[in-house]
């Protein structure tokens, strides 16, 4: 026996094949139309980049345990992109003199982690990624808030389903320092810990804590802080307040549209000021389907020019997680709406010129590629998700006719091959 090679994908990456790839297409094709409502505009780069841009700007996880790294023919280091936003940031900086800011781009690439594989994590994701540059005012909050609500939104969800709960790292850093007394050298490391909060049983947290030298009441009180909702904002001083876009949300019309909450403090390096997370409200779903925030200099790699600004990257696993639990996912296309089938192999040229004259009409059709007997290929048609049928028989043909059935309600119709297109359309619109 010769030795095959395995047929499935790589470990944490997948394969999709048409009945899942036109699934994703209505889901991502809805979401790029309620992007561009917006006006954002859709941009594209390479999957391969300097390893260093990701050591540089994405944080520790990132660049020591989740790259995939390797070197080229010219011994350059290069990395597979594990997320979007150092790439959109080199893109910004190299071209920021011809850029009118504010500027709204998105896009949709693949990005690839080395990670566990498991619920709502794979090695290959695909994710939708969403930023404004240029500009620290906090209308670009409201207008993200109010985007991950119409992208879910047009999905189909509705209100009860997720909830975005967002933070200031600025707010937490303060409650941190002011409130629990932790000092500055301590902040990275208890940062880290907050990260880990909900994932950690209490006593895991509690060794953590002492290994940074937390005292026990520094530890209780970093508890309450955590949990305490907007009722945290009364214990922090004005100036810190007056400084934070999040604190405006809060205090303007587009308030209900996020959850204060201290404990999100995402793990990515760059943000700098407001950082946010969108969670299914069902359990079995809990890992994030949005992740973003503020940062007010993401372009210092490549250029002197300070560029601001604040995005979001969105998650097709976790997404696709969701939308099956709220059996918000919609049925795939059939392959094709008509099949034109010659009743005798030698009408298959005729087969074909009827079948381009429906395509004209804009109408997804197929002929068949091998010749089948009439009843065999009504079956096949039939699979094929088709709801129209038509037939071409020696003596119609020769009388400049064929005739049209549906296959849904079994009406069947003669008509001349000019009238073909309308009556198939017409068919299908019933
Ligand atoms: P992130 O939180 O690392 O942020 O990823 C954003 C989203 O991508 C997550 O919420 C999740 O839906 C999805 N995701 C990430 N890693 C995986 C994985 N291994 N498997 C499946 N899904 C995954 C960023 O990447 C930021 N660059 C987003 C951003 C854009 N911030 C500002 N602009």
């Amino acid at each position: 026996m010769p030795e095959y090679l395995p047929t499935a994908p790589y470990r944490g990456t997948r394969d999709f094949l048409p009945p899942e790839m036109s699934v994703r297409t209505q889901v991502f094709g809805k979401l790029y139309e309620v992007i561009e409502r917006y006006g954002f505009l859709r941009y594209d780069g390479p999957i391969l980049e300097s390893a260093e841009i990701y050591e540089a700007k994405s944080g520790e996880e990132i660049a020591n345990q989740q790259l995939y790294t390797l070197t080229d023919r010219g011994g350059r280091r290069l990395a597979l992109r594990p997320e979007m936003t150092p790439s959109v940031a080199r893109m910004i900086a190299g071209n920021a003199g011809s850029l009118q800011f504010p500027v709204r781009w998105y896009s949709h690439p693949n990005c690839h982690r080395y990670e566990r594989p498991q619920r709502g994590r794979v090695r290959e994701h695909w994710q939708i990624n969403v930023d404004i540059f240029g500009s620290t005012s906090a209308s670009c909050e409201i207008e993200i808030f109010e985007l991950i609500h119409d992208m879910l939104g047009g999905l189909g969800a509705s209100e009860d389903m997720f909830v975005v709960r967002a933070n200031d790292r600025n707010l937490l850093s303060s409650a941190l320092t002011d409130v629990v007394g932790v000092t500055q050298e301590q902040l990275p490391e208890v940062f880290a810990l907050v990260d880990r909060w909900e994932k950690y049983e209490r006593e895991k947290l509690a060794a953590s804590a002492e290994e940074i030298g937390l005292s026990g009441n520094q530890f209780d009180k970093l508890g309450d802080v955590l949990a305490a909702g907007t009722a945290l904002l009364d214990e922090l001083p004005a100036h810190v307040k007056d400084g934070s876009n999040l604190v405006k949300v809060l205090g303007s019309s587009a308030a209900g549209l996020i959850r204060f909450d201290p404990m999100i403090v995402r793990g990515l390096a760059y943000y700098t000021s407001t950082v946010f997370e969108v969670f299914d409200t069902s359990p079995e779903n809990n890992r994030a389907l949005f992740g973003g925030g503020a940062y007010s200099d993401l372009a210092s790699l490549f250029t002197p020019q300070q560029i601001p600004g604040i995005g979001f990257g969105m998650g097709d696993v976790t997404l696709m997680d969701f939308l099956q639990t709220h059996g918000l996912l919609p049925q795939p296309r059939s392959e094709v709406d008509a099949v034109v089938i010659p009743v005798v192999e030698e009408l298959g040229d005729a087969a074909r010129q009827v079948a381009a004259t429906l395509r004209r009409a804009g109408i997804r059709t197929s002929v068949p590629l091998e010749y089948r007997k009439l009843g065999k290929e009504l079956g096949r048609a039939d699979k094929a998700g088709a709801r129209a049928v038509v037939i071409v028989g020696q003596e119609d043909w020769d009388a400049g006719n064929v005739t049209v059935r549906s296959l849904v309600t079994r009406e069947q119709r003669q008509v001349t091959v000019d009238a073909a297109p309308t009556t198939v359309t017409e068919l299908l619109t019933d």
